[in-house]
């Protein structure tokens, strides 16, 4: 009786330790999955940082809500080249619609000699973990004047400049270094032999002139007369690419205005090429004045290009934290 007890009791005491047993195997198994999961997790959020850039912050990082990643699209191709040139009928009409009808002129056969003469590579594709290339981005705002923001220009990796906007007699404020310059036909300028030209094509006439101006240099004029040529470095030679405009509008301008202004472009297209991006000479003067740093004529600030929109636009990438605004002297 005893005995058979004894047997009784070991047997359920055997059973105890075995369900002990296999509980804690079970809490065991999930402790170390759970631990998986959360190393799992833990390298896949320093991946994902680090994936982005190696600057403090990143523009491509995606840590700041819905509202930029719903607009910035990293795989738009941003600079032309011949193997991305094809356009869609949608982009191709849209385009010629910017600036007069050039329906007649072949846009495949003006991609041809394009990259017989100008680089034809994949630009900036080296975005990752390791690089982190700041950029300055400078508009030609009067707010630039007494603002001695020269010095820190010059210690961008980039620096971006549009149109007409001179460095010459102007350092202190502006700065000397251009490692851009973003232009059209008629607002071209000199370069100097650092200094990549940036073409930004709103007809297909402005690729024709970026063709002329290398070798027969017989465009002299398009809707006003512009030079017959330059001097600028051809193998530092870059296009626009025109779908990265039509992307610009619709997703950034979200249609406001004909087209995108020059100044909001190359803010954007900086966002593409850049890891950090500073804005300087940018926005009215202190006085609420819209004159250029070096004359008396007025910057872009127009409803012709949804001005109202893009400068809120721009406020809202520095609140985002993806820009940095200089506003200059105040
Ligand atoms: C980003 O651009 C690429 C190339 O044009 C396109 O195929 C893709 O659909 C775009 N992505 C979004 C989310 O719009
Ligand atoms: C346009 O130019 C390309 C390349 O030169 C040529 O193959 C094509 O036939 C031309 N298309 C038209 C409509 O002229
Ligand atoms: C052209 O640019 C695209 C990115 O937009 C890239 O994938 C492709 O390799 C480039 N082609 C050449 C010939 O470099
Ligand atoms: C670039 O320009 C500078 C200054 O004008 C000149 O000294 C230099 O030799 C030029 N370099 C090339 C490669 O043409
Ligand atoms: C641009 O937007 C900012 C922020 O919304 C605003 O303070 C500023 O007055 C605007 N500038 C113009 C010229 O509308
Ligand atoms: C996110 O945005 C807020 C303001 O809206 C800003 O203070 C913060 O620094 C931003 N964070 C990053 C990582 O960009």
């Amino acid at each position: 009786m005893a005995k058979l007890r004894t047997t009784v009791q070991l047997k359920r005491h055997f059973r105890y330790i075995t369900a002990f047993l296999s509980s804690t195997t079970i809490l065991l198994f999930l402790y170390f999955q759970n631990s998986a999961v959360i190393t799992t997790y833990a390298s896949y959020g320093i991946a994902s940082k680090r994936a982005a850039c190696g600057c403090n912050t990143c523009v491509a990082s995606r840590e700041n809500g819905t509202w930029f990643s719903e607009r910035y699209n990293r795989t738009i191709p941003f600079l032309l080249n011949s193997t991305n040139s094809e356009l869609n009928e949608d982009i191709l009409k849209w385009w010629k619609g910017l600036q007069g009808a050039a329906d007649v002129i072949n846009y495949t056969y003006v991609v041809d000699i394009l990259f017989s003469l100008f680089p034809d590579e994949d630009h900036f594709s080296d975005a990752g973990p390791d690089r982190c290339r700041t950029c300055a981005v400078v508009g030609n705002s009067g707010n630039l004047l007494r603002s001695n923001y020269g010095r820190l220009i010059d210690l961008h990796d980039f620096v971006l400049r549009i149109n007409k906007g001179p460095t010459k007699g102007f350092e202190k404020d502006v700065g000397s270094k251009t490692t851009h310059r973003i232009m059209y036909p008629e607002s071209a300028v000199d370069l100097d032999n650092s200094t990549h030209l940036v073409l930004f094509p709103y007809k297909i006439l402005d690729m024709q002139w970026l063709i002329s101006i290398f070798t027969t240099k017989h465009i002299t004029e398009t809707y006003m007369s512009v030079p017959s040529t330059i001097n600028a470095d051809r193998d530092k030679v870059m296009i626009l690419h025109p779908e990265f405009i039509k992307y610009v509008n619709d997703k950034w301008a979200e249609g406001h205005g004909g087209y995108p202004s020059t100044g909001f472009l190359t803010l954007i297209f900086a966002l593409h090429i850049c890891d950090e991006v500073n804005v300087f000479g940018f926005g009215a003067t202190s006085e609420g004045q819209w004159h250029h740093y070096f004359d008396d004529s007025m910057t872009s600030f127009s409803n012709l290009h949804g001005g109202d929109f893009e400068n809120q636009t721009i406020h809202f990438l520095h609140q985002q934290n993806k820009i940095s605004l200089h506003k200059g002297w105040t």
